[in-house]
């Protein structure tokens, strides 16, 4: 590991392949730095709207990241991959790597990508892979690309990405670290440049580390998460309160202030729960047993059926129950249904013969079919309560903390509160003749 030398910015002509929740924002990005962008996506649809300046999922600033840079005719989109791999001297792999019903990820649209853009390379061309990829993945790419086309002179660098949805460009614009892994260090120097950075920490290594660091990042992220939920769920044996003690551990500076120590539901998207399972899939392959890393997948699976342990406190059986769930997507003020717990939740209540009734205020977005055939989506948090025993909140919206909770409670049949994101004072929930329970704190009767 080094430190890249930090210097003036080049501006340089780019290509990014995939234009969805991450090639979007590091297009629009780098388009911002002053590169000239050209983002390449096979959805047609997707590029007709960024080429309207919207970007095709919300994302707070990328609108305007998107506007502002195809007015100034820094940033192109197109489907075409010769329109604009061909005179790019960087191009950004940024397609997606989903699961497998194994866990292993799949990378059938990174080959595809690479592939396509083999013949077109440019000399010299340094190959990006912005996509979260196993340990091992760049270095294969570099001899499919070379089989592909041998004649190609090219380097390629793993710059993993680590945006968070709601927060992206933010992220992008101040990024925690930039990592860098290359097998020759002129190709990692040339990627860092693109970037300029002198105030951020720069780690500059080889292609295998850099795919490590992006996967040891979200499982770190995932322990922290489920080390809580697991702290959260004994608090229930005792009564005890897991927000204090949240607080009292991140007091302690090894662990910090920002520590992903909120209890709740379990985490979700479309990173923290597929990077797990690919992890465990990579070490398992070679011949090592994850076995911390298989306990917080377990725990994180287990988690929503803690919304069905409340509810067992106050209904005998949940047939033909109405119960209302505030949230789809997997973390509030975004709108993301992949691995969502809150989904996984509404699965288990309907499991359990509920009748549920959602509201999302973001849900104007796409809900797929499959899920709103089976729940009545409601136009708001107090038509979707009208009439039911429980109100749920699974996912931590932040204009949920503005509902009127006496009105909610005056709509409602029973006044069961499951608050499974501990977002809610329980005092305040209190005092509109609630019973409240959220998640490790201080119900006694739960799993
Ligand atoms: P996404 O599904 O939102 O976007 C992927 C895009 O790639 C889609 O628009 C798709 O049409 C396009 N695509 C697929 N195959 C293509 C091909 N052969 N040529 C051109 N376009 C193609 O996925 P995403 O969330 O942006 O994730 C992409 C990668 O980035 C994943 O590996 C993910 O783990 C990683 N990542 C994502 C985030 C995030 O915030 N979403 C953060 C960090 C890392
Ligand atoms: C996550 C990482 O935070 C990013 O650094 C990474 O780049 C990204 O995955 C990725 O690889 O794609 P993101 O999926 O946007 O980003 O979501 P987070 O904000 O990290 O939240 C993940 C899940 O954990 C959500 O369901 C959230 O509600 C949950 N969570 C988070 C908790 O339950 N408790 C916490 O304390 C924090």
């Amino acid at each position: 590991m080094g430190g890249a030398s930090e210097g003036e910015r080049v501006k340089a002509h780019l290509c990014v392949i995939g234009a969805g929740r991450s090639g979007a924002v590091t297009a629009a990005c780098l388009a911002q730095l002053g590169h000239r962008v050209c983002a390449v996506d096979v959805d047609q649809e997707r590029v007709v709207t960024l080429r309207s300046g919207r970007a095709p999922f919300f994302e707070p600033g990328l609108d305007e990241l998107i506007s502002g840079n195809l007015n100034a005719g820094r940033l192109t989109f197109t489907s075409e991959y010769a329109d604009a791999v061909p005179g790019a001297e960087f191009v950004l792999l940024s397609v997606d790597t989903p699961p497998r019903p194994t866990g292993e990820a799949d990378l059938s649209s990174l080959t595809a990508a690479a592939q396509r853009i083999a013949p077109l390379l440019a000399d010299d061309a340094v190959v990006v892979t912005r996509s979260t990829v196993p340990i091992g993945t760049n270095a294969e790419l570099a001899k499919l690309i070379h089989v592909a086309n041998p004649d190609a002179t090219f380097a390629v660098v793993s710059n993993p990405e680590f945006l968070r949805e709601g927060h992206a460009v933010d992220d992008f614009q101040r990024p925690e670290r930039i990592v860098i892994g290359a097998a020759e260090e002129r190709a990692g120097t040339r990627v860092a440049a693109l970037y300029g950075t002198t105030d951020r920490p720069v780690i500059l290594t080889d292609l295998e580390t850099a795919e490590l660091i992006k996967y040891a990042a979200n499982a770190y992220l995932a322990t922290s998460i489920s080390f809580i939920n697991e702290i959260a769920n004994i608090a229930d044996r005792f009564g005890a309160d897991v927000g204090l003690v949240a607080e009292a551990l991140a007091l302690d500076r090894r662990i910090g202030g920002d520590a992903y120590l909120r209890a709740g539901i379990g985490f979700g998207g479309s990173c923290l729960p597929k990077d797990l399972r690919a992890l465990v899939h990579t070490a398992e392959l070679h011949g090592y047993t994850p076995t911390l890393l298989r306990a917080i997948v377990e725990v994180n699976e287990r988690q929503p059926k803690r919304v069905l342990a409340s509810l067992e406190e106050f209904f005998a059986d949940l047939a033909r129950r109405p119960i209302a769930v505030l949230g789809l997507s997997f973390k509030g003020d975004t709108f993301d249904l992949r691995s969502s717990p809150a989904v996984a939740a509404i699965h288990l209540l309907l499991a359990a013969g509920a009748r549920v009734r959602v509201f999302d205020p973001l849900a104007d977005q796409a809900v797929p079919a499959e899920l709103e055939a089976q729940v009545e989506l409601c136009p708001d948090a107090y038509t979707a309560v009208e009439g039911c025993d429980a109100v749920i909140v699974a996912t931590d919206h932040s204009v949920f903390r503005a509902l009127d909770l006496e009105k909610l409670r005056n709509a409602m049949r029973s006044p069961v509160f499951i608050d499974a994101r501990n977002a809610f004072d329980p005092a305040v929930v209190a005092q509109a003749r609630f019973v409240y329970r959220g998640i490790g704190r201080g119900s006694r009767h739960l799993e």
